[in-house]
């Protein structure tokens, strides 16, 4: 047998030039593995599949001792046997913010939060603004005053234990200092590096032959993931402590005396973060803090307002994974000039083709870009870019990079004009159509018409289903589902769940890439998912426009999959009343609605659905909080409420896992009506429906739920 073909090879039929291959290739594949989830935080391999690569690379090791390779992964200083870390689950989920890109955005944050407090235009709104620092966040937990753990982000509601590597930073106390200090303190805030230490280290690894890192941030999330913490203790890593998790009590009662109070207990704090009084006081600080940016020591990328009064961010709560009462003011967004090399065509989950410029790569705001999107065929026939042309291109936070336009003076003869094809560049070559907009129009979005038919959109269908917030199948990420999806293994959702039953025939562990343990791996991954919350189910279908913050909102609402399936179901066959109801739903609009009726409208569909049904089982949604006196009870708000805004009012049953709903029906369970309720409140009594005062609804849920 060749030696390439070694990877296949039980470690015990392994010959020496086998061996010695297989040796080779594992250090360098667990190298790159190690480099993207250490240094750019950005893992393309479950950590079981990781753990396979290492479990074989030891096997090979221990069979050929003489075979150890010098840049072997076992033998780099402290390495572990499996290299990732543990999970920890946040008590109170980590969020994140949103973003205002101009004043006007400042201004509807602000006005909303008057709005939703109904607070009057006299009564004086404070905010802090402070510098939002471009590093990652952190959740460090404190015992009676002791630190037992801290934790990354990661996805919001789970990150990693990084407490050992969270120790060595001079910044981070191991005790609280001052009396008093509650029993349970989750203190947050942002792990960074500063530029002059950033480029430092790089120099350093650059005379050591490693490879340098793209930015500051990327700079700290690598130093602080590392299994080794002696490493962690050599780099420069800061601290700044801005906000908290779990309190078991408050000790302030607003923003800028928590962080005070956070100073108290030896965190270092911000130096920059002021109280704003007004709206003009707040566009001033971001004009100021702007105006500093290039002489701070760090890179920051906008500046974060908080509303101050803590019981006012309570009330105010949160939509999705964004707090009301808080809002990031972004800088605006850093360019650079490059040449296009050429023009690709990707085609998304929904079929949709978006033509990307390959480009020469450039570093723009520290961060090397190759390619940026042209958004649409309009886009570039309007900008007129053409290949071999030098273009503006512009990153802004996360945002995928965009190609601005083209700078004429340097356009030259050979430039070539873009043809958009007519054809998906799938192999099938289906032609592609224009859709239409809401409004009858043509759009400006041309999308494959192969549907289920084109393998591209298939494929993103699939990985969409086993994503992060989907269902999460550790193992089958991109590049196996590319695989399995050519060979024919799978080609729709509930084919995943067929596949140990069918591996008697594939047989999957003589794949190049698999093992026994890893196919064992990957099975038992996929069983675990078989018990699948509704949420995760729904938003795992892919269906446009619901995206998980829907998702969960559709499964709060309906509360089991039988009771949502009956509703789409109706739903697309015309049904007035259930579109009446899913129009009642806050967060559900027109858009939503009428992709729900065109996905359970078409046939395909609803046999997908059915046969993903019959191999997995779905839990009912989870009453955001147990024991609440009106969980899964329907609710319609009427009239003038005076103690809360309709919104607030809304937000509040939500959170106790009411369904709030615009009409009131048989099914309603309470009516709360204030002065002037009409035609609801006679309605409620023609059905028998319990009908509540403000003061009888605070009296059922507890004041204690404001
Ligand atoms: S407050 C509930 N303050 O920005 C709000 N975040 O986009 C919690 N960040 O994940 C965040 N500087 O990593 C806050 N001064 C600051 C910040 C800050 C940076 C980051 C943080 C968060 C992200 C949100």
């Amino acid at each position: 047998m060749a030696a390439r073909d070694a990877s296949k090879v039980p470690v015990k039929d392994l010959t020496e030039a086998q061996a010695k291959a297989e040796l080779k290739r594992l250090a360098a594949e667990i190298a790159e593995h190690d480099r993207r989830y250490y240094q750019e935080d950005a893992p393309t391999l479950s950590d079981a599949a990781y753990d396979a690569l290492r479990a074989r690379n030891e096997a090979v090791e221990a069979q050929f001792p003489a075979l150890v390779r010098p840049d072997s992964p076992t033998r780099r200083v402290g390495a572990k046997p499996s290299g990732r870390f543990a999970k920890i689950r946040h008590a109170v989920p980590m969020l994140s913010l949103q973003n205002a890109f101009d004043d006007g955005d400042v201004r509807d944050f602000v006005n909303r939060i008057r709005r939703f407090l109904r607070l009057d235009e006299r009564e004086a709104l404070t905010f802090t603004a402070e510098p939002k620092i471009d590093g990652l966040s952190l959740s460090i937990r404190y015992e009676r005053g002791r630190l037992v753990s801290a934790a990354t982000r990661g996805d919001g509601t789970e990150g990693e234990d990084v407490t050992a590597n969270l120790k060595t930073l001079r910044d981070v106390p191991h005790e609280l200092l001052g009396k008093g200090v509650p029993e349970i303190c989750e203190v947050r805030g942002e792990v960074y590096m500063t530029r002059a230490d950033f480029l430092a280290l790089n120099k350093r690894f650059e005379a050591e032959g490693k490879p340098t890192m793209a930015n500051p941030r990327n700079g700290a999330a690598g130093s602080l993931r590392q299994l080794d913490v002696s490493v962690t203790a050599s780099r420069p890593l800061k601290f700044f402590a801005y906000s908290w998790g779990e309190m078991s009590e408050m000790p302030r009662d607003t923003q800028f005396a928590m962080v005070e109070w956070l100073a108290s207990c030896g965190f270092v704090t911000n130096p920059d973060v002021k109280l704003c009084r007004s709206l003009d006081d707040m566009l001033k600080a971001y004009r100021e803090i702007e105006s500093k940016r290039a002489s701070f020591a760090y890179d920051i990328d906008g500046v974060v307002y908080k509303l101050d009064r803590i019981a006012w961010q309570e009330r105010l709560g949160y939509v999705g994974r964004t707090p009301r009462w808080a809002v990031a003011h972004k800088f605006p967004a850093e360019k650079a000039t490059t040449i296009v090399r050429g023009i690709e065509i990707q085609v998304g989950r929904t079929g949709a083709l978006t033509p990307v410029a390959k480009l020469v790569p450039v570093t723009v705001g520290g961060v090397v870009v190759s390619n940026a999107t042209l958004h649409n065929e309009q886009e570039i026939e309007r900008k007129d870019v053409r290949i071999g042309d030098t273009v503006t291109i512009q990153r802004a936070g996360d945002v995928i990079p965009q190609v601005l336009g083209v700078v004429l003076d340097k356009r030259s003869k050979d430039a070539k004009p873009f043809k958009f094809p007519k054809v998906c560049p799938c192999p099938l070559k289906t032609p592609v159509m224009r859709e239409a907009t809401a409004s009858g129009e043509e759009g400006a979005v041309l999308r494959c018409s192969g549907e289920f038919a084109c393998p591209f959109q298939v494929v993103e269908h699939l990985i969409h289903f086993v994503s992060r917030r989907a269902f999460d199948i550790d193992g089958l990420g991109e590049k196996q589902i590319a695989l399995f999806h050519e060979r024919g293994w799978i080609r729709e959702p509930a084919d995943i769940f067929t596949l140990e039953e069918r591996n008697r025939t594939i047989r999957l562990e003589e794949e190049e890439g698999f093992g026994e343990v890893s196919v064992r791996r990957l099975f038992d991954a996929i069983a675990a998912r078989r018990d699948i919350s509704l949420e995760r189910f729904i938003y795992s279908l892919g269906i446009r426009h619901i995206g998980d913050t829907t998702a969960r909102a559709l499964a709060r609402a309906y509360g089991s999959w039988s009771a949502f399936h009956e509703a789409c179901r109706a739903l697309a066959k015309g049904d007035a009343g259930t579109r009446a109801e899913l129009d009642s739903l806050d967060q559900i609009g027109d858009a939503v609605i009428e992709s729900l009726a065109a996905y359970f409208g078409e046939e395909h569909n609803r046999g997908l659905v059915d046969r993903l049904t019959r191999q997995v089982h779905i839990r009912d949604a989870e009453r955001p909080a147990a024991g609440s006196p009106v969980g899964g009870k329907t609710v319609v708000f009427t009239g003038s409420l005076e103690k809360m805004t309709r919104d607030e009012a809304k937000a509040m049953a939500e959170r106790l896992g009411a369904k709030v709903s615009g009409s009131v029906s048989s099914k309603t369970d309470y009516v709360v009506a204030g002065p002037g309720a009409g035609s609801k409140l006679d309605k409620a009594r023609e059905f028998g429906v319990n009908v509540l005062s403000e003061d009888e609804w605070f009296a059922l849920v507890g004041a204690g739920s404001r």
